[in-house]
């Protein structure tokens, strides 16, 4: 640990500069007009992996954004890790909200401010230094492999094709990922779980065209009144989703397993304060923690329609649209899910108007053990680098490839994440604590320590 805290010391200036020139790339994998800046950053990050001492590093062309390969086998023998992250980025927009812009790192109060500054960049580029630090001190213990992906905020399709395509250039004993978060430094946590997604877009049609909202108002259905009422009556009163069969494949855990999970600290009214609302929301019967770790959830991402522009326009629009998703949780499947609410919008819709459902991508939910070597490894490196043993937590979010390691690869993965889940992700000001950049750091090369010791 000595060791490890000295190269960090030594270093600390140089982690910080390459991390912010990687900040500095608008690597939006959503977004076009980005391809270009997208395709750059992989490039940095190989040549970032060569440097620190990884072999047979290559920037993998897809039918999308590329994937970085490296890796370093010092025996065959050893176990190896498989470090999964990604280079993209989530757009920056609202531009206006950002206090400095987004893609030039700005450090204020401790914390780097710059999109992808926790997710993902900062976070896998630990993993990068940690590699570093561990090939310069003669301190690897473990083969290592690294996938960084530069489509995961769009969905990763492309990374399913490779991984099928490359089974035994990635035959590991692990997956190790660092782009969840953690309670906080005093409270380390590790996610065990992750929840799966169904994304998708709905279209409603009236009339034929757009209409005066005098001439015709009044003997046409809305299409927006129309949506609206359908959208607010997928939740009942007690805030529980009413697509039929929606809970059917729910997993219910156990009391004991329930009161575990609340056993994590949380402060309500901090949370509140935190967020400017004076009361909380949520299904009946679960607490804060339950219904963002182990209940299924749907959220309206976004409703259009009609006239948005300035000033007033009386028009009875012809359209009008939404994007829904879905969080899920064992052992829904997300395909599952994804026809039970096309099937269900379809029937309530009225005559009045005609619906369409589009899916976009999805992803299944997944939990990891807390029985394997990796998970003692993690908690272990964890609780000599904090002083403290982590917590086990469920994560809201998504992390779609989780599931495919494990089908595909038959890996399990650990979920070693040093955010916070006030870092802003996907919002304006997103932000990674320069603490938490170093403590992930030093954490990472206990864990290949110890899963080696311990596999
Ligand atoms: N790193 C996040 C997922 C995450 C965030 C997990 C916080 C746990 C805690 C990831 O980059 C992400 O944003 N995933 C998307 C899904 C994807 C298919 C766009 C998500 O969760 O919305
Ligand atoms: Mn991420
Ligand atoms: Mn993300």
């Amino acid at each position: 640990m000595q060791k490890i805290k000295e190269y960090v010391k030594a270093n600390q200036q140089r982690f910080l500069d390459e991390l912010f020139a990687l900040l500095r790339f608008p690597s939006v994998s959503a977004d076009p007009q980005y391809a270009a800046d997208v395709r750059d950053t992989a490039e940095y990050v190989a040549q970032k992996l060569r440097d620190a001492g990884a072999d047979n590093v290559e920037v993998c062309a897809t039918a999308g954004h590329p994937i970085v390969y490296g890796e370093k086998i010092i025996d065959p023998n050893k176990p190896t890790v498989l470090v999964y992250g990604h280079y993209d980025v989530q757009p920056p927009d609202p531009l206006e909200l950002w206090e400095t812009p987004p893609f030039e790192p700005t450090v204020r109060d401790g914390k780097i401010f710059a999109r992808g500054a926790c997710d993902d960049k900062g976070q896998f580029y630990m993993h990068v230094k940690a590699f570093e630090l561990m090939q310069a001190t003669g301190t690897l213990a473990c083969n290592v492999k690294f996938m960084i992906e530069g489509e995961e905020e769009v969905g990763s399709d492309n990374l399913g094709v490779f991984v099928k395509a490359n089974k035994a250039r990635l035959a590991a004993d692990v997956v190790l990922i660092s782009d969840t978060a953690m309670i906080s430094l005093e409270t380390p946590s590790l996610e065990t779980g992750l929840r799966g997604l169904s994304y998708l877009e709905v279209e409603v049609t009236g009339p034929n065209r757009d209409l005066h909202s005098g001439v015709y108002g009044g003997a046409v259905a809305n299409p927006i009144t129309i949506l609206a009422k359908l959208i607010a009556s997928l939740h009942d009163e007690n805030n529980r989703i009413t697509i039929p069969g929606f809970y059917d494949d729910v997993a219910e855990l156990s009391d004991a397993e329930r009161n575990a999970l609340n056993e994590a600290p949380f402060d309500e009214d901090e949370y509140k304060q935190d967020l400017g609302i004076k009361a909380l929301w949520g299904e009946k019967g679960y607490s804060t923690i339950e219904r963002t770790g182990i209940r299924p959830t749907l959220e309206v991402n976004g409703i259009w329609g009609g006239y948005i522009g300035k000033g007033a326009k009386t028009v009875l629009p012809s359209k009008a649209y939404a994007k829904i998703s879905m969080r899920l949780v064992p052992n829904q499947d997300s395909a599952t899910i994804t026809a039970l609410f096309t099937k269900h919008f379809e029937r309530i819709a009225p005559d009045y108007v005609s619906m369409k459902v589009t899916p976009h991508h999805g992803g299944q939910p997944a939990v990891t053990p807390t029985d394997s070597p990796a998970y003692r490894a993690a908690e272990k490196a964890i609780e000599e680098a904090f002083g403290k043993k982590p917590i086990p937590t469920r994560g809201g979010g998504s992390i779609p490839i989780v599931s495919l390691f494990e089908d595909e690869l038959g890996l399990k993965t650990v979920l070693m994440g040093f955010g916070l889940d006030s870092d802003n992700l996907h919002s304006p000001n997103e932000k990674y604590d320069i603490a938490n950049y170093f403590k992930g750091i030093e954490t990472i090369p206990l864990f290949h320590k110890y899963f080696a010791e311990l596999s």
